[in-house]
């Protein structure tokens, strides 16, 4: 792609010589925005780039294996992953209101993002994966938070770095194009947009281990037969949600009393309108069996008919 090219072409020019032989850090969540800043800040300074990967342990199925080859294997950047599972799970402990929820995830995310920052020398500078869109959004503020975002975008502001912002004139699908054009792998680069808290509100209620491994599965199979339906393209964000209600079933003439699994799947520009997909009831139907024979303790599915608003796409 021409355009694209040349576009990374003058970037690389401007980081390089912004950054001269000064070193730059990157937030990197795997999402499309911060991974093409990351790849083109490679491109441009290669190792004076450092990026921190925090796992929460709050993502899908195969993202995290997915970030780490890509980054530490494909680039010469220092690529950092930070375990922080536990440390996610246990401030979460007891915890079921949503926006607590939130809350709780968005400031360890920043906790744990300082920590790993303060061992390292010498940054100078800070490269977020801010686009046109976040620009857009942050200058017409409602009046009423519906959900506290976060996102990786959103760090402290008293950090002592100058940002970099690459991407700040590109719409969604040009950043897909770069990133496609600096190599980043197509689960990456078609990535469904995906909340900074993660699964962490697709298991509404109380997080644990286990009802994290449900939804995660779940969501696993989904996806897969929305993929081979030939419907990834076409539908615009669709995942697995654990409502936290048990119910009763039966297998192999035994009675059950398991969990439900709600699939949400829309259609929307911008996500601030949504509709519900109508995915054929015979893709439905595949979805359905394989959840509830291939994942434990899930005995029931039923499918989200409802558009934004009144619903919001996430459950929490
Ligand atoms: P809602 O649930 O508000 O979601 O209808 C609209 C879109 O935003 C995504 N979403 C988030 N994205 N940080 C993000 O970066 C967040 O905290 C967050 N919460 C929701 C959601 O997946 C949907 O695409």
């Amino acid at each position: 792609d021409w355009t694209m090219d040349r576009f990374i072409e003058i970037e690389v020019e401007k980081i390089r010589s912004t950054v001269g032989d000064r070193k730059v850090l990157c937030a990197l969540s795997g999402g499309v925005d911060s991974s093409v800043v990351a790849a083109l800040i490679d491109r441009a300074i290669g190792d004076q780039l450092t990026c921190i990967f925090v796992d929460h342990g709050l993502l899908r199925k195969g993202e995290v294996e997915s970030v780490v080859k890509t980054f530490s294997e494909q680039f010469s950047m220092h690529f950092i992953k930070v375990d922080a599972r536990e440390r996610f799970l246990n401030k979460l402990e007891g915890v079921t209101d949503p926006e607590q929820k939130r809350k709780i995830i968005g400031n360890e995310f920043i906790y744990v993002f300082d920590e790993e920052s303060a061992k390292l020398d010498g940054i100078k500078y800070l490269a977020q994966g801010t686009i046109y869109a976040d620009i857009i959004e942050s200058g017409t503020a409602t009046s009423a938070t519906i959900k506290s975002h976060h996102n990786v975008g959103g760090l402290p502001e008293d950090m002592d770095f100058e940002l970099i912002e690459p991407l700040r004139a590109l719409f969604k699908d040009e950043v897909r194009a770069v990133g496609a054009e600096l190599g980043l792998p197509e689960e990456i680069v078609n990535r469904q947009p995906f909340p900074g808290p993660g699964l962490g509100v697709r298991v509404l209620g109380e997080i644990t281990e286990d009802k994290l491994e449900i939804v995660r599965d779940a969501d696993f199979i989904l996806r897969d037969e929305i993929a081979k339906a030939g419907l990834d393209r076409s539908i615009w964000q669709y995942f697995a949600v654990l409502p936290n209600i048990r119910s009763v079933g039966v297998r192999n003439e035994q009675r059950s009393y398991d969990y439900a699994i709600g699939i949400r799947a829309v259609h929307s520009v911008d996500g601030m309108t949504a509709d519900w997909a109508r995915i054929p009831f015979d893709v439905l139907e595949k979805i359905s069996t394989r959840i509830t024979t291939e994942v434990d303790q899930v005995n029931r599915v039923v499918y989200d008919i409802t558009a934004k608003p009144p619903g919001t796409i996430e459950w929490e």
